[in-house]
């Protein structure tokens, strides 16, 4: 799908758009300045300091070092209504980049690979705008989160009430997304992005030698069992309507051809949709476990994190949304509701706080070589979506906090 954001013929002329084209040379020069200093999270501090310096330059109130290197601004209407959260998160990546820009990283070993620098920029944008339109009722709350990419930026900073006074009434964000070219967005109601939970197991078995297996607890052999089993917990435990994922990624064990391994270790991913699976997989997956180590007498230890719930965006405010996107991408046909993904995301510790939406906003060009998938040492985003958002943030401003 090709873009018509930029095609005259269509503009929409109404005053916002030609103001917040206006802004693109800076919203440019903001993302490249922070594209070449990366920060992993709770690490961001040169990030937030220029957050803050810009905030500060534009008269918005605001907070720093919430849930460390998280930053939060309010920007009144010029009448009382609704309270409205805009979340941008803040994180980069420990890549090193491949791409040679003269915004490449300045940052040996860090890379902003999965579009955070735009997604500061654009609400930085969204920030400087409405400070300069404070024609709505209402307020506007930003919320500039630390360590997306892990351990988590969010839970804390919703444990530090940035939710609270004023109360937000929904939240909004986008994730610039290289799956979808720009000129598209990717709006749905319900599931968008799975739960992400981990676990590491280690088998104890009886080691010895490979010829003489009646004397030891072959703990390889448990092992395979153990990861054979799980893949039943999808195929066999799990409604066929529900989308779920049990992935072993490690498996390590052994030193020698002729040696009965001692213990095997190996970790895995589990992610699902539906929140009604809450504690199902960690039982479910100790259980196999623990079956199968127990008909062979041999011992585990199993460590199970549950990282982030599943990303779940509320009817309402996703039709709101999605009505903005269409006007910003002027293409019912641009807006793409079959955009699940098992990835992750901690935008969910908000929108389980708080109803709200999550969207995805077309950002590849493939004509322009900038079509490299997330998290990959190229990837690299057209900046002209980096207005578009804006555009769209504000109208969703224009649209909630309506007078
Ligand atoms: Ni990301």
């Amino acid at each position: 799908m090709v873009s018509t954001f930029a095609n005259p013929s269509t503009i929409d002329f109404s005053r916002i758009r030609p103001e917040i084209q206006a802004l693109h040379t800076q919203l440019v020069e903001w993302r490249r300045r922070l594209h070449q200093h990366p920060e992993l999270g709770f690490c961001e501090q040169l990030t937030s300091e220029f957050v803050a310096q810009k905030l500060q330059e534009w008269g918005i109130d605001h907070q720093t070092q919430i849930a460390k290197t998280g930053v939060v601004a309010i920007i009144q209407g010029d009448r009382l209504g609704r309270v409205l959260a805009i979340r941008a998160d803040m994180d980069a990546l420990p890549i090193q980049e491949e791409n040679e820009v003269p915004y490449k990283s300045q940052h040996d070993g860090l890379m902003h690979a999965c579009g955070h620098d735009g997604h500061i920029t654009i609400v930085l944008g969204t920030a400087y705008y409405l400070s300069q339109h404070r024609d709505f009722a209402g307020t506007v709350k930003i919320i500039f989160q630390p360590a997306e990419e892990g351990p988590g930026g969010a839970q804390p900073m919703v444990e530090a009430g940035v939710l609270k006074n004023p109360d937000v009434d929904a939240i909004v964000g986008l994730h610039l997304w290289n799956q979808l070219p720009l000129g598209t967005a990717g709006v749905r109601s319900g599931a968008l992005m799975a739960a992400v939970e981990t676990f590491r197991c280690t088998i104890f078995g009886k080691g010895g030698h490979g010829a003489i297996p009646q004397q030891t607890i072959d703990s390889i052999v448990v092992a395979s069992q153990v990861v054979n089993a799980l893949q039943t917990i999808v195929a066999r435990n799990i409604d066929p309507i529900e989308s779920a994922v049990v992935t072993v990624g490690e498996f390590h064990a052994g030193t020698a051809c002729n040696v009965i391994a001692d213990t095997a270790r190996m970790s895995g991913t589990v992610r699902y949709f539906n929140p009604n699976y809450g504690d199902y997989f960690a039982q479910r997956i100790e259980q196999v476990i623990a079956g199968i180590c127990q008909s062979h007498g041999a011992r585990y230890e199993l460590d199970y994190q549950k990282l982030y719930p599943p990303v779940i965006n509320d009817v309402a405010i996703a039709d709101l949304v999605r009505s903005v996107a269409e006007t910003v991408i002027e293409s019912p046909l641009g807006i793409v509701s079959n955009c699940q993904t098992m990835g992750g995301e901690d935008m969910s510790f908000f929108l389980q706080a708080v109803p709200g939406c999550y969207f995805f906003l077309g950002s590849a060009n493939a004509r322009k070589g900038l079509d490299f998938p997330h998290h990959h040492p190229r990837f690299d985003f057209d900046e002209t979506a980096l207005s578009m958002g804006v555009e769209i943030f504000v109208r969703c401003v224009e649209k909630f906090c309506k007078p």
